[in-house]
């Protein structure tokens, strides 16, 4: 039989696991709900429906901030948790993982994610590490094995990872600090400000999602629930896509303003080549209304966006995990990294 394989993308937001005895993703809420300072109350999707809601002897945390690990312990137990959900009988065989790691952290940032299943109770038969965006690449269906340079943009949750390959590895990639969980925080702060209305992240999301969008459109409304800053009462009210847009655009430029560095940065011949194959956008964020227009309007570059953009990490994971044209793209890490 063959071996059971693993393939992990932790992002800050959520967490893609593939299974290949399964040939299945999981796609779940990276969060963990904890119960009198210790005991696990719940996990994933489960614990987003809580968040915001709990009592105060419920903790509800992200542990991934930033696109790192922040919170060491809870991930840790967030993985053995998920991984016991896709194994038979939840109980966890010896199998192996392969694990997409960010590049642009530092060594000591990047061994955490070796060290969540090297240093728990899973039993790893092989632990391999993948650069994500070169997993994100081949999810997107770039051709990464070739000469010609590619770009890819991951706009996550907290971080947005510009970056250029070529002949299956890294030229440059930068991560900046930028994701849509900025735009929910811009979207809590005008509501507040224009409808005195107090809204949760949830609500913010579920704005961003109906109303964003990175060019201006004509003027849409929907409805949202809130606390009513004067009176403190739950409250209805008509939010306006103007408004949205208006508190959004600064923080969408600076996505631009991001991938024209970049581009200033490559290599000419490099660069030259993105003329041909494009910019490819993915993560959860690159589904902002238009954002691909501007884009393509601000660098004269075509753009695409890939399919299921949030996944598109996990998918490259499987590919390089199935088809033996990318296999070694995957290495074994370096055991003793000093920083
Ligand atoms: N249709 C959409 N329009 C705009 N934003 C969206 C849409 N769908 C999802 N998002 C946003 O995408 C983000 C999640 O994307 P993704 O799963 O790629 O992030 P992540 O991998 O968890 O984060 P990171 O890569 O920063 O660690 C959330 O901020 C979510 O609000
Ligand atoms: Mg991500």
């Amino acid at each position: 039989m063959a071996r059971n394989i693993f393939g992990l993308d932790i992002g800050t937001s959520n967490i893609k696991i593939y299974c290949s005895e399964r040939d299945e993703i999981l796609n779940e809420k990276n969060i963990i709900a904890i119960a009198n300072k210790k005991d696990i109350f719940a996990v994933g999707d489960e614990a987003f429906e809580m968040h915001e809601k709990a009592p105060s002897s419920i903790q509800v945390t992200f542990p991934v901030k930033y696109g790192v690990i922040a919170d060491f312990a809870n991930m840790q137990v967030l993985v053995t948790e998920f991984i016991k959900k896709l194994s038979k009988g939840g109980k966890i065989a010896p199998a192996d993982y392969y694990i997409a790691v960010p590049t642009d952290i530092t060594e000591v940032e990047k061994r955490a994610f070796l060290e969540l299943i090297r240093d728990s109770k899973i039993k790893a038969r092989k632990i391999m590490v993948i650069n994500k965006p070169v997993a994100d690449a081949v999810g997107s269906g770039v051709d990464v094995n070739g000469a010609k340079g590619v770009m890819v943009v991951n706009i996550g949750a907290d971080t947005t990872e510009i970056s250029v390959m070529s002949l299956g590895g890294i030229v440059i990639s930068r991560a900046v600090k930028f994701g849509g969980n900025k735009l929910d925080e811009q979207i809590i702060g005008a509501v507040r400000k224009k409808y005195n209305l107090v809204i949760g992240a949830k609500t913010a999301e579920f704005i961003k999602i109906k109303l964003g969008s990175a060019l201006p459109m004509e003027e849409q409304f929907v409805s949202v629930y809130g606390r009513d800053l004067v009176t403190g009462l739950p409250m209805a009210r008509e939010i306006s896509s103007t408004v949205v847009y208006d508190c959004l655009i600064d923080f969408i430029h600076s996505i631009v303003d991001s991938i024209k560095m970049i581009l200033e940065r490559t290599p000419p011949e490099l660069a030259s080549d993105i003329i041909d194959t494009g910019i490819h956008l993915t993560g959860g964020s690159s589904g902002i209304r238009h954002l691909a227009d501007l884009i393509n309007n601000e660098t004269d570059l075509n753009v695409v966006i890939s399919d299921e953009p949030s996944e598109s990490v996990v998918r490259g994971i499987k590919t390089i995990i199935e088809d033996p044209e990318f296999t070694e793209i995957a290495y074994i890490p370096k055991e003793k990294i000093y920083d």
